[in-house]
C-alpha cells in the first residue's frame, strides 16, 4: 500500500531513461561527492516556451483546471479515484478525497496555472493531470524557491504513450514562467536520481479488517485473536496537557516546528500562513483532512509538543466485505525534548513514543484502520516500539534541477531501520 511498492505495475522497466536522461537531474550512476550543492542548469527565460507543448495525439488539448470550481475539482477527484497509484497486486488504490485535494492543491500562494490537465477535445473528458504548489525548501544551508509536484496521473487507456514526459515538461515550463527553477517530487519508482529513500511502515489499528482486505496477512504460528490483542490500544490518551490545536496556537507551533525542522538536512521553511493552512483543521471542508494536537504545559502554559496526522483513504478493489481502508498518515510533529541541549536521544525516544502512542489512540477514536509512517524525521525512534511493521513500499525523494549529496532516509543498505535516523524533514502528500 502507500508509496506504493517500488516494483510491479507502477514501475517502469529499468532501462535507458529516454526522457529523464534529457532532464536536469543527476544520473543514476553518479556517485561522486558534490563539492558545492546547487542548480544543475541556469534557466534562460528567453528560451522558455511561452505556449504549451504540442500534444502528440490528435483530439486532445491542454486545460488549466479551476480547483475553486466544485465541478472541476470533482473531475480531478474522479480521474484520481479511477486511475491513481495502486499497489502491485491491484488490491488498493489511493482515494484522495475532494477535501484533501482542496487542502493539498490550494495552499498559500498557490498558482492556478499549476493545475494542468489534458482533455479529450470532443467529449471534454479529463484524461490526465499534474500539479505543483509553491514551497520554500531548505536543502542543508540553502533555501530554494521550489515547486512541490504531485498528483501526476494518466488515464489507464492512455498509458505508455509518452504523456508523462509531456506532463512533466509542461509543469516545468509553467514553473519556469513563474521564476521557479527547482522542484521536489516523490514516487515509488526509481528514476535518476533519488536524493533520499525512505521506507513505509504500517501500524495496524483494526487488524481484523486489514486481514480481511488482504493488507495484513496472518503471520505463521499466530492466531487472529493474538493479532487483535497485540494491536489493542487504551481508550484514553496519556500525555498531560494534550489537546487539539487551536487558532491561538499557530505562533507557538510555528516556532516549535521551525526549530525542530532546522535539525534536518532537507525541510520546508514554513510561514505562519502555511502553518495555519497545513496544520490547523479547517471546518470549511466537507471531510476532515488533518488532525493536529499540541501539548500545553499545565503550569507554564507553554506549548511543548506538537503532532499531526492526515487522512488518506484507499479504495479496496474487488473485495466482497470492504470497499475502503481509512489510513492515517503521520504528518509534521515537533517536541522541545529534541531541542533541549541537555536532553539525550534516549529522552527524545521516550517522549516520541509517548506522543505517538497517543496519536494511535486518537486515530483509533477517529475510526482509522491503520496508521502509516515513513522512516523520515525521528520516526526510527518509535516505529518498532509502537508496533509498526515494515511495508514493501519505498518512497524516493527527488530534486529537479538541483545537485545535492545524498540525504539519509532512515534505512540502511539492507532496507532496515537505521538508528542514526534520517535527514528528511519534508512530508509529501
Ligand atoms: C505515472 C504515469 C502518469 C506514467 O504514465 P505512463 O503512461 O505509464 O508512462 P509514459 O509512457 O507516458 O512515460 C514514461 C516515462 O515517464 C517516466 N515516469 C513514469 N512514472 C513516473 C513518475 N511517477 N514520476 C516521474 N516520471 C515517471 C518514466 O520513467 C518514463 O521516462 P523514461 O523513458 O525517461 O524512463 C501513469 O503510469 C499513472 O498515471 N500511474 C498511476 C499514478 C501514478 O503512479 N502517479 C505517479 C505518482 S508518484
Amino acid at each position: 500500500m502507500t508509496g506504493l511498492a517500488s516494483s510491479g505495475k507502477n514501475v517502469k522497466d529499468m532501462g535507458a531513461y529516454k526522457f529523464w536522461s534529457t532532464q536536469p537531474v543527476p544520473r543514476l550512476d553518479d556517485k561522486s561527492k558534490i563539492e558545492v550543492e546547487g542548480p544543475i542548469k541556469e534557466i534562460n527565460m528567453d528560451l522558455v516556451r511561452k505556449e504549451a507543448y504540442p500534444l502528440s495525439m490528435d483530439g486532445f488539448e491542454w486545460v488549466t483546471m479551476d480547483l475553486t470550481s466544485e465541478s472541476e475539482l470533482k473531475e480531478v477527484y474522479d480521474l484520481l479515484f479511477g486511475h491513481y497509484v495502486e499497489d502491485d497486486e491491484a488490491m488498493f488504490r489511493f482515494n484522495y478525497s475532494k477535501s484533501f485535494l482542496k487542502w493539498a492543491l490550494r495552499s498559500p500562494e498557490w498558482k492556478p496555472e499549476w493545475h494542468r490537465g489534458i482533455r479529450a477535445t470532443e467529449s471534454r473528458r479529463l484524461v490526465a493531470f499534474i500539479s505543483a504548489i509553491p514551497v520554500t525548501l531548505r536543502v542543508r544551508e540553502k533555501n530554494l524557491k521550489a515547486a512541490e509536484v504531485n498528483f501526476m496521473v494518466v488515464h489507464k487507456k492512455l498509458r505508455a504513450r509518452r504523456l508523462a514526459p509531456l506532463l512533466i515538461k509542461e509543469i516545468t515550463r509553467l514553473c519556469y514562467l513563474q521564476g521557479v527553477y527547482q522542484a521536489i517530487y516523490t514516487g515509488g519508482v526509481v528514476l535518476p536520481k533519488p536524493v533520499s529513500t525512505c521506507r513505509y511502515f504500517h501500524r495496524a489499528i483494526e487488524w481484523t479488517k486489514l486481514n480481511e482486505v488482504g493488507f495484513s496477512p496472518l503471520p505463521k504460528n499466530s492466531k487472529p485473536a493474538y493479532q487483535v490483542r497485540k494491536y489493542q490500544l487504551p481508550d484514553h490518551t496519556a500525555t498531560k496537557g494534550l489537546r487539539p490545536m487551536e487558532k491561538k496556537d499557530i505562533d507557538a507551533v510555528l516556532s516549535l516546528l521551525k526549530r525542530y525542522l532546522a535539525t534536518f538536512d532537507m525541510a520546508p521553511m514554513f510561514t505562519r500562513d502555511e502553518v495555519e493552512h497545513w496544520l490547523l483543521p479547517n471546518s470549511d471542508y466537507d471531510d476532515q483532512v488533518i488532525w493536529s494536537y499540541v501539548v500545553e504545559d499545565p503550569e507554564t502554559k507553554k506549548i511543548t509538543d506538537y503532532f499531526s496526522f492526515y487522512c488518506l483513504e484507499s479504495s479496496v478493489i474487488n473485495n466482497e466485505k470492504h470497499n475502503n481502508i481509512r489510513a492515517a498518515y503521520m504528518f509534521y510533529y515537533a517536541t522541545e525534548t529534541a531541542l533541549t541541549p541537555s536532553a539525550s536521544r534516549d529522552a527524545l525516544k521516550v517522549r516520541l513514543n509517548a506522543l505517538v502512542n497517543d496519536a494511535l489512540i486518537l486515530a483509533k477514536k477517529f475510526k482509522f484502520d491503520v496508521f502509516n509512517a515513513l522512516t523520515l524525521m525521528d520516526n526510527s525512534l518509535f516505529l518498532l516500539e509502537q508496533k509498526f511493521g515494515a511495508g514493501d513500499g519505498q518512497l524516493h525523494y527527488y530534486l529537479f534541477n538541483y545537485n545535492a549529496n545524498p540525504i539519509a532516509g532512515g534505512v540502511d543498505h539492507k532496507n532496515s531501520i537505521d538508528e542514526e535516523g534520517s535527514g528528511v524533514g519534508v512530508v509529501m502528500l
